[in-house]
């Protein structure tokens, strides 16, 4: 198992990025100054986008595994990855979802809590309800994990 970093042509990989946040638009606000990450093993498996906030802060704005290799591990594995190779002065990373339940128990199982939540985010900032597990997402749910360091 391996990732590589992309640089260019972020957008060719838009097939997983849409599994993670529908609307095109959304992905196009933060694309471009963040990172790509995509992981192999033998395939392609997956890819994560990370933004910086700060120096010890970081965002993961969108994280998809292909639907044939979902719950095998390769969504952990991948934040594990990128985080312990990439971004070794990262203290903190923090996640948006929305209020569902195919993505926050993926989040509490890989250590992230709940810390805050923006109401309505998905009502008012996308063009078309968003479904989920036939669930409606309106909130925002704000996600952050602390790395400890072994210094
Ligand atoms: C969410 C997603 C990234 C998870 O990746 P994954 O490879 O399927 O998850 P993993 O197999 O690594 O799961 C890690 C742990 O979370 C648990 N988990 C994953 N999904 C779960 C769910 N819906 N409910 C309960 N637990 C779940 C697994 O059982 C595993 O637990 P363990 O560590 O005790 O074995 C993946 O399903 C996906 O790409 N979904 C579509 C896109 C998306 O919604 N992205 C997130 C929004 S940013």
């Amino acid at each position: 198992m391996y990732i590589k970093q992309i640089f260019i042509n972020k957008k060719d990989f838009l097939d997983l990025l849409l599994l993670a946040d529908e609307e095109e638009k959304m992905i196009d606000k933060y694309i471009d100054n963040s990172d790509m990450f995509l992981l192999f093993d033998n395939d392609l498996i997956g890819s994560i986008v990370i933004h910086k906030i700060n120096e010890k802060t970081y965002e993961i704005k969108n994280l998809a595994i292909y639907k044939k290799y979902q719950n095998k591990g390769y969504g952990k594995s991948l934040i594990n990855l990128v985080f312990n190779n990439h971004y070794k002065k990262c203290e903190r990373i923090i996640v948006g979802t929305g209020d569902s339940p195919l993505t926050l128990p993926f989040y509490e199982k890989c250590g992230f809590k709940i810390y805050d939540k923006i109401d309505n985010f998905f009502l008012d900032n996308y063009n078309k309800p968003i479904y989920e597990n036939g669930v409606l997402l309106k909130d925002m749910i704000y996600l952050e994990k602390y790395i400890r360091r072994n210094i």
